[in-house]
């Protein structure tokens, strides 16, 4: 059986079932994800490799060989059609033309299930997905349970990493018109014990943790490299019970009353459904999905507990973020343009601006060194790399503005996150294309000799789809210096 089959069971049946790894049926083999690339635009649908199975990730492999791939479509496997696409703009902008959010890469999460590689949903700030006339989810105060799979170690302070019940004008509506899954360490609202992650309920200006609307110290700091969060509510009655993904049962955080704020008692569910922002489209947050549900009614624990066996039976585990010609620790390295214009230019730099200089072994020391790097293990992920200047010692590579510069590590998760890169083959078949951890849709490009993180199609002018697949495409070698 899948989670939908045991929510059934239960007698609260999945009204809305996501997920990019695999089917949440026993019996689904229908379409779990769309996705689209940038080199023709074209889309393909991936589906299980067998009826109830996980998804076919060789198949989007091939489709989006030499190029890149955005998550267009998140099909919902309820048969309700409650599928999640790109977010429309609300009560905040997001960064795409016309104000849309972005799509999330196809390939920033990838993992394996019970062996078999599976990709899941990586949110980066700017990135939601949304449905605002989903059917048959929870409205006014009746009763919905929730769960989500997550990567505990992704996530922000920013607000809000969400899966769930929000607005249907993706606006701001008032207290008690979201009932969401919330995944982060925003100490704006509510908080749990320590310093956070927490997995708390968005429930509209507030992320609660329990009854109290500032603190609940039975809400833990999550550690768990992949985490089930399961919320649930109905009138004057909710709970968070969460825990490890890979094994082991669920806790309960908090059961009980609604919190005595006005205006969460009792609710004001609209039942639209967002992935990855907040009610009115916040777009600050950052978190990974892999799977998660929507039901009618109240589930039983006793449901929910079978519901967690099934995912840690599924065996959720990590995979490698990196391919294409390997990078050695505490080696030093230059890399070379591969842009037909551009192919004695090197990634240097020039006080904290990064660019390309044309570099030679006869070149003056100083510019040597300003073009070569020292490979780290990724001082945010260290499954990939982090670049020191090699005449700025403790200077690294990092996007600021999706503009590069070479700054002084301030030792914090901000910049640690937007110094960490992860190498796969170079999209024009040559050397390697330098990702983004962070935001995966963006590679190291150079444009006008600037160097940025592009994405392929995007809003900026450095995200120009000409010659993007050589601008991003840089063969390593040994450093000058
Ligand atoms: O409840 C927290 C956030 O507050 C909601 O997600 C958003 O709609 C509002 O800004
Ligand atoms: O480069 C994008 C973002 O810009 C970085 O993550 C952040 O440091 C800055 O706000």
């Amino acid at each position: 059986a899948g989670p939908c089959d045991i929510y059934s069971s239960g007698g609260t049946p999945c009204v809305a079932a996501h997920s990019t790894t695999r089917a949440l049926y026993s019996a689904f083999s229908g379409s779990l994800y769309q996705v689209k690339r940038g080199s023709d635009n074209a889309t393909t649908n991936i589906a299980p490799l067998s009826a109830g199975g996980v998804a076919n990730a060789a198949a989007q492999d091939s489709f989006c060989a030499g190029t890149t791939c955005l998550i267009t479509i998140i099909y919902d496997q309820s048969g309700r059609g409650n599928h999640l696409t790109q977010a429309p703009p609300g009560g905040f902008n997001g960064p795409e033309s016309g104000g849309y959010d972005s799509l999330a890469s196809a390939i920033g999460a990838p993992v394996t299930l019970n062996g078999q590689k599976a990709y899941g949903v990586f949110i980066s700030p700017g990135t939601g997905y949304r449905n605002n006339a989903a059917s048959g989810t929870a409205k006014g105060d009746a009763a919905e349970g929730l769960y989500a799979v997550l990567d505990g170690s992704h996530y922000n302070g920013g607000c809000c990493f969400d899966y769930g019940n929000a607005e249907t004008s993706s606006r701001d509506t008032g207290n008690g018109h979201m009932e969401a899954i919330y995944y982060g360490d925003c100490n704006v609202w509510g908080t749990g014990s320590g310093s956070g992650p927490w997995f708390m309920a968005d429930l509209e200006n507030g992320l609660f943790s329990g009854a109290n609307p500032k603190n609940n110290a039975a809400d833990p700091s999550i550690s768990y490299r992949f985490v089930t969060t399961a919320l649930k509510g109905q009138p004057n009655q909710w709970a968070l019970r969460g825990g490890n993904a890979a094994s082991g049962s669920l806790s309960t955080y908090y059961s009980g009353a609604r919190p005595s704020v006005s205006g969460y008692n009792p609710m004001s569910k609209e039942g639209a459904i967002i992935l990855g922002i907040g009610g009115d489209n916040s777009v600050g947050a950052q978190g990974t999905f892999y799977e998660g549900v929507m039901t009618s009614g109240y589930p039983s624990d006793a449901t929910e507990n079978s519901v967690q066996a099934n995912i840690v039976a599924a065996k959720y585990a990590t995979t490698s973020l990196t391919s294409g010609p390997a990078l050695s620790v505490g080696s030093h390295i230059s890399l070379r343009a591969t842009t037909s214009c551009c192919t004695t230019r090197y990634i240097a730099h020039t006080g904290a601006t990064v660019n390309t200089q044309v570099v030679s072994s006869s070149s003056a020391t100083a510019l040597k060194q300003q073009a070569s790097w020292i490979v780290h293990a990724g001082l945010g992920n260290s499954a990939c790399f982090s670049f020191e200047s090699v005449d700025t010692p403790g200077s690294y590579i990092r996007h600021y503005n999706f503009g590069l510069q070479v700054n002084a590590s301030d030792g914090s998760k901000q910049f640690n996150e937007d110094a960490t890169f992860c190498p796969q083959a170079g999209l024009n078949g040559q050397g390697n294309a330098i990702r983004s951890w962070s935001y995966p849709t963006r590679y190291f490009r150079h444009y006008n000799n600037d160097l940025y993180i592009a994405s392929n199609g995007g809003p900026d002018t450095f995200d120009a789809t000409g010659l993007y697949n050589d601008d991003v495409s840089f063969v390593i070698s040994s450093g000058f210096a």
